[in-house]
């Protein structure tokens, strides 16, 4: 331990010395170059600027970064552009492997409802051994950002409602990307995005503004960010938003005082897609000269896109505006990376085409992609048809009718954000594909498409409902068009789209058992849905292996375990809504409670489905909570919480054990139920375990109405269970 510690510290210096004799070296335009990121010549994943030629810019050094530019050949092309510039400084490329890359996993939003950490440490350490190969440097991910609202189309990117699993995950996704350090040549440089308080646009609709106490920017939006730096985080890319009135690219609130200062974070921060220039938009910044000015102020180190830094800095570090102090800061910052990838050893080290070879198809990465993709399932109902559960399938289903518009997709099982490689349909397993493989001996399979996505042609009804009467069991897959979440993609209504509910019925209406399989980025409204079909799958998009995935769970060969990692509203009008809510001075006494009370008088209170929920093949008992003591000392205090689990069902199978505590009163109203802890554990049928949490004083902090982190000497009641409704109570003082 102390050698690595000593080891670290060298590099530390000799990086610092390196890279303060090259600073010493450079012209403020060499400077600045090193500040302007480009987009490649691959795709687009925001508005393109057609202009100038950059490729003589980065031969003259006017370029630090390109992103999305893909593949060994094209990033060792601009590498060797950018070392016949003067100083010979090498490019860092950037990319948005957000869910796997070569190899696609299921979308984050999937992923964060395994609640298995280790899966989605390896999830993200797989992407970057496979974008490594492909000569990217530095992935625009994890997002970490909290939202509650299921009309904003990114919750698809992040790990859903809750600060504490978001926290969790954002750590497990930093440590997954960054591997054993930036200079092994399989790990990238991770990106915490976006920085902040994204998710918690007005109205859920993309880039609006976000108004907030700091109170609570600080207590639910902030934390995982700081777990991510506190993980190592190598970058941080800054939102579109404003923040309560102040954009975030030139909030120097969240960029100097809070990332940079308090969090004493080291690395460089990347402007979003033009969002620099966006603050004249915004109405921040009279035009992209001022916009420059303020973003460098505040501490954006890179421009990407927007071009404002490499119009106008040179003009407000003459002008005496902007000190050359912030801009050394920044180039520094930048250059540090550079050095702790390797690049300036050997720009080309992430250019081997062998390597990128390897990873065209690697059937290890495939087979993980099938094991990631069945644990993010979560099992919404599983209903008795004939006197048993419906699911699993078995062999006594000798014909299975598959019908849904999603059946045979295969592109759509990427999600929104692979952009890497769109036209992969051969090599993605679709639903039809892995049922039809998983019951070849057993079952004969039938099939009817029956309807589109999103609109309003009935032609296929009938033969989707001659389909169903010849089946034993219908398996129907509905749902949101991959490309229905993500970024630009809030939706007022998120009901199932088009005639899907109407074909849902009809089918239904033929007697004939039903399971659904609902494909989505986001929590989606399917009230009817879920009240009259025996059994729901949420299956949400789940990358290359996707069909594969979903038959092992639909014929038990994997007992489902996923549990929901954002409440689900009954309606739009619902919306937000989340379990870690204030009580009120008039909550609701139950689920129908409308004496002025705080509910709506023309629905139920509860969510459709609650934080935290999933079902299981099996059904595990959890009983006899013990608290290790009543008291805690206010200050390094800690007790112990243990449980029994029994698996009491006939399956083997895993349980998410949850943790939740309640402050019964503080001096600022808190929340009715808080996640603390979790464990996944397996048990096989009939098998019982004792888990024991352990639950500090610094677990108990927030933030009070002076925006000081505190504990507040009180009552606490503890919770422990399967879901976020968990009843089994425990009760202590911290004293
Ligand atoms: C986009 C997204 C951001 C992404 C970036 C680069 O606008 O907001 O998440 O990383 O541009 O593609």
């Amino acid at each position: 331990m102390l050698l690595s510690l000593f080891a670290t510290a060298c590099f530390a210096q000799k990086a610092e010395k390196f890279v303060n004799e090259l600073l010493s070296k450079m012209t403020l335009d060499e400077k600045i170059g090193q500040l302007n990121q480009y987009n490649g010549d691959w795709g687009a994943t925001g508005k393109i600027t057609p202009d100038g030629d950059k490729e003589t810019q980065i031969k003259n050094g006017m370029v630090g970064s390109m992103l999305n530019v893909m593949g060994v050949d094209k990033t060792r092309k601009l590498q060797e552009l950018a070392l016949q510039s003067r100083l010979h400084i090498p490019l860092i490329f950037g990319q948005d492997v957000i869910h796997g890359f070569r190899t696609t996993f299921p979308i984050p939003l999937a992923e964060t409802a395994s609640w298995d950490l280790g899966l989605m440490e390896k999830s993200a350490r797989i992407a970057a051994t496979e974008a490594a190969a492909y000569g990217i440097h530095w992935t625009f991910a994890p997002m970490i950002d909290i939202s509650r609202d299921p009309r904003w189309g990114r919750v698809m990117e992040g790990a859903g409602e809750d600060t504490y699993l978001g926290s969790e995950v954002a750590v497990a996704r930093v440590k997954g990307f960054q591997g054993n350090g930036l200079g092994n040549i399989d790990a990238v440089m991770a990106c915490g995005k976006h920085f902040a308080a994204y998710g918690a646009a007005v109205g859920g609709r993309d880039y609006n503004s976000v108004d907030m106490s700091y109170r609570q920017l600080n207590e639910t939006y902030l934390p995982p960010f700081k777990a991510a730096v506190d993980a190592g985080l190598a970058t941080m890319m800054n939102s579109f938003n404003d923040i309560n009135g102040v954009p975030a690219t030139g909030n120097s609130y969240i960029l100097r005082d809070k990332l940079k200062g308090e969090w004493n974070f080291k690395g460089f921060v990347v402007s979003d897609w033009g969002s620099i220039g966006e603050m004249v938009p915004h109405g921040f910044a009279q035009d992209r000269k001022d916009a420059a000015l303020k973003a460098m102020i505040a501490g954006s180190d890179m421009d990407m896109e927007s071009r404002c830094y490499r119009d106008y800095l040179k003009q407000l570090v003459n002008e005496g505006k902007v000190p050359m102090a912030l801009i050394d800061d920044a180039v520094k910052r930048i250059l540090m990376t550079k050095y702790e990838l390797g690049l300036f050893d050997d720009p080309f080290r992430f250019c081997n085409e062998a390597r990128e070879k390897a990873q065209e198809n690697n059937l290890g990465h495939r087979k993980f992609a099938r094991e990631i993709g069945a644990k993010s399932i979560v099992l919404l109902k599983n209903n008795a048809v004939n006197g048993q559960n419906l699911l699993p399938l078995s062999s006594q289903h000798k014909s299975i009718a598959l019908i849904g518009p999603f059946m045979k997709a295969t592109v759509a099982n990427h999600g929104f954000w692979s952009i890497a490689f769109p036209d992969d349909s051969a090599r993605i397993v679709s639903q039809y594909d892995g049922i039809k493989h998983c019951t070849k001996n057993h079952s004969t399979i039938l099939y009817a498409k029956g309807c589109n996505i999103n609109d309003n042609d009935r032609s296929g009804f009938a033969e989707a409902l001659e389909t169903a009467k010849k089946a034993d069991v219908v398996v129907v897959s509905l749902g949101e068009a991959h490309d229905m979440s993500g970024e630009a993609k809030s939706r007022s209504n998120i009901h199932l789209p088009g005639v899907q509910e109407e074909l849902l019925k009809e089918i239904c209406a033929s007697g004939k058992p039903v399971v659904l399989l609902i494909n989505a980025g986001r929590p989606l409204v399917f009230d009817w849905a879920a009240d009259n079909v025996p059994a729901i799958l949420y299956t949400w998009w789940l990358g290359t292996e996707a069909g594969n995935s979903i038959a092992d769970v639909l014929f038990g060969d994997y007992n489902p375990s996923g549990k929901l990692p954002m409440s689900f509203p009954r309606t739009e009008g619902q919306i937000p809504i989340y379990y870690n809510h204030y009580n009120t001075g008039r909550p609701a006494k139950d689920d129908e409670d409308k004496n002025y009370v705080s509910a709506y008088i023309d629905l139920s209170n509860s969510p459709k489905y609650p934080f935290g929920y999933g079902l299981s093949y099996t059904s595990f008992d959890i009983a006899n909570l013990r608290l290790s003591s009543s008291k805690m000392a206010l200050n390094g205090g800690k007790i112990e919480a243990s449980v029994e689990v029994k698996n009491s069902g006939n399956y083997d199978g895993e349980e998410v054990v949850q943790l939740y505590i309640r402050d019964l009163v503080g001096s600022v109203v808190r929340p009715v139920k808080e996640l603390k802890g979790f464990k996944k554990i397996f048990l096989k049928k009939g098998e019982t375990t004792t888990i024991t949490f352990s639950l500090t004083s610094d677990d108990l902090k927030f933030y009070n109405n002076d925006v000081q982190f505190v504990n507040e000497a009180g009552e606490y009641d503890l919770f422990v269970g399967n879901s976020s409704n968990a009843t089994l109570k425990g009760h202590f003082s911290l004293e």
